[in-house]
């Protein structure tokens, strides 16, 4: 191997990934005095929270009643019980704050006539502990939510004495023998040079590994690269099983189309025309969490209701809203549906099909942050120096099903989070620990070996297979038979890799080589998501196995962690649910029969 020379950097914190969650942890640390850098493979704005649409859930009552309690309630009725109950309180009280803060920073959301952020409805938020009317709960900027958010983060991101890394691109984490995380090898993608950023404390903000899969609303660069190192460091994910597959997909093109547009008053209808919703969940209808509109429109085209020549895919009506709510609402989907359906919303339904979403497992983490882990029996003991924010961490505040909106609200809520832990634990300039010699030699190696892999498989026949296998294999539905004939096939997808062919051999620009360190990233991913669906003998909110249909607390009311070794072995155990609140403030929600 030849001596690949490494520019060094000491940091307090340094953070990976600049969407929502890492910009704000970001400048959250630097606003505490503590010296952090943020490393991005993309340049900020471009990070994909800038897609997120619809909205950010806090119960602000800015039209009509709310309380965070009932926020509380539907977040656990969503997850279907596997939400850690601490957690999602810290997320539901703290919301209102986070929104507000939000607002002091400049995020230009809509407003009512008498001048308060704009709340739209969103799936399976209601009021009064379920029993009430729905929750106008999603704050709004028009469709632009995210692009909005992320923007303003950004901006008060320059406004804060925290250092960019832009195009620069994790590689491994450094991990010293007592388990502790010493910081991140990168690779800066314009001049090929190597970085290693010592810190007190690393944050993983790198988002989903959506594009596991072969239609998803994620973009192009949710390679879930924080997943991907966390399993090489022989730690375990959590809930792999439950990914999200959001109702409304651009048929074909699989762009988003919000959850806002039936928050707006848009209607899902089968080829008889009709308002099928209203059968499955009578009394929120278009409004009930996702997991259960993407099922019934599932079984709608399977029963032979969808539409289209193959009548395999549904449609989404919002011809009766009229130009004026289009215009000032939902302009973003308008735009979204002519480019990429071809349809004039104000004339014509769009067509939708579920498609892949959002992760709600991930790196498994306390509420403050802190990457836990199952070690001599203790269940959450923290990774010394270890942070997970946003989509690429299981905090878990999901659990078996977000709700739409409570990712935008995930992101700032624990952004913050991580910066007010870091603050009270970690000494600013403090000294580095000491790093063995040879701490990067395993990261190096692995460099030296894709950049010079000379097999026969292409980066893109094996990420074409992966993604191919995980669609057919791991969907809405599951059974046992697809999901051990999806682990055998995932697992002879993943000892391809042994196979596979880098063509370029610089460190310049080389988008071969990254691409196929976000393959070996995703392919770990994948392979721990199908083994834990096999795994999972029962169907709990997104994890629907049609040979297991009911619920099975008994047995299953625990969270599973799966590892991945490098030969593709896997390995399964689980933590329990917190099933306690943090305060008094809110009673815990007992298990019941999850029903809209
Ligand atoms: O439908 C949407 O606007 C997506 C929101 C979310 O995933 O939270």
């Amino acid at each position: 191997m030849p001596a690949y020379k490494i520019h060094e950097h000491s940091f307090d914190m340094v953070v990976v990934g600049a969407g929502g969650a890492g910009l704000r942890a970001t400048f959250g640390l630097a606003q505490k005095g503590l010296k952090t850098a943020c490393i991005t493979k993309v340049f900020p704005t471009r990070s994909h929270t800038v897609a997120a649409q619809g909205g950010v859930a806090a119960a602000l009552a800015n039209m009509g009643e709310d309380d965070w309690r009932y926020h509380f309630f539907d977040t656990v009725k969503g997850s279907d019980w596997l939400g850690d109950q601490d957690a999602i309180e810290y997320m539901c009280k703290e919301a209102i704050p986070a929104i507000i803060e939000l607002e002091h920073y400049g995020v230009p959301f809509s407003r009512t006539e008498d001048g308060k952020i704009y709340q739209r409805p969103f799936g399976g938020m209601t009021t009064k502990f379920g029993e009430g009317p729905p929750a106008q709960r999603t704050c709004a900027a028009a469709d632009r939510t995210g692009h909005a958010i992320l923007h303003t983060l950004y901006q008060q991101s320059l406004a804060h004495d925290a250092q960019f890394f832009i195009e620069y691109f994790a590689l491994d984490l450094i991990m010293d023998a007592d388990g502790a995380c010493r910081g991140v090898l990168a690779l800066d993608l314009s001049t090929g040079e190597l970085h290693l950023f010592r810190a007190q404390g690393t944050v993983l903000a790198t988002g989903g590994y959506g594009r596991a899969y072969f239609s998803a609303t994620s973009a192009h660069t949710c390679t879930g690269d924080g997943g991907g190192m966390v399993l090489r460091a022989g730690l375990a994910m959590q809930d792999m099983e439950f990914v999200q597959f959001h109702p409304t997909g651009i048929y074909g093109a699989g762009c988003l189309i919000t959850e806002g547009v039936r928050g707006e008053g848009g209607i899902l209808r089968n080829s008889n025309g009709e308002r099928f919703m209203e059968r499955y969940a009578p009394s929120v209808k278009d409004l009930a969490p996702r997991d259960m509109v993407s099922r019934s429109m599932t079984i709608e085209i399977r029963e032979g209701r969808g539409v289209g020549e193959h009548k395999d895919h549904i449609l989404l009506d919002l011809t009766h809203l009229g130009p004026e709510v289009i215009h000032e609402k939902l302009p973003g989907i308008a735009e979204s549906a002519r480019i990429f359906a071809g349809v004039d919303v104000e004339k014509q339904p769009i067509p939708v099909i579920p498609t892949v979403h959002y992760n709600m497992g991930g790196i498994p983490t306390n509420y403050h942050g802190e990457v836990v882990q199952l070690r001599n029996g203790n269940p959450d003991e923290v990774v010394p120096g270890l942070y997970a924010i946003g989509e690429a961490a299981c905090v878990s505040v999901h659990g078996a099903n977000r709700l739409g909106s409570n990712s935008l609200l995930d992101l700032v809520v624990f952004g913050r989070a991580v910066a007010n832990r870091a603050a009270e634990t970690v000494k600013p300039d403090g000294k580095q620990a000491t790093l063995a010699g040879d701490a990067c030699d395993q990261a190096l190696a692995r460099l030296d070996k894709l950049r010079n892999a000379n097999g026969d498989t292409p980066t893109a026949v094996i990420r074409d297979k992966m993604q191919r296998t995980m669609q057919a294999d791991a969907a809405v539905f599951r059974t046992g038979e697809t999901l051990s004939d999806g682990v055998k096939k995932i697992r002879e997808i993943h000892a391809s890799f042994a196979d596979v062919k880098v063509s370029d051999r610089s460190l310049v620009w080389n988008s071969d080589l990254i691409e196929t360190y976000e393959l070996s990233n995703l392919l770990g991913q994948a392979l721990a998501t199908i083994v834990s669906a096999e795994n999972r003998t029962e169907s709990r909110g997104a994890h629907a196995r049609e040979d297991f249909p009911e619920r099975d607390d008994a047995n299953w009311l625990k969270h599973t962690l799966c590892s991945v070794g490098d030969d593709g072995t896997t390995s399964i155990d689980y933590r329990p649910v917190h099933m306690y609140t943090l305060t008094d403030d809110v009673d815990v929600v007992p298990p019941k029969k999850r029903v809209y």
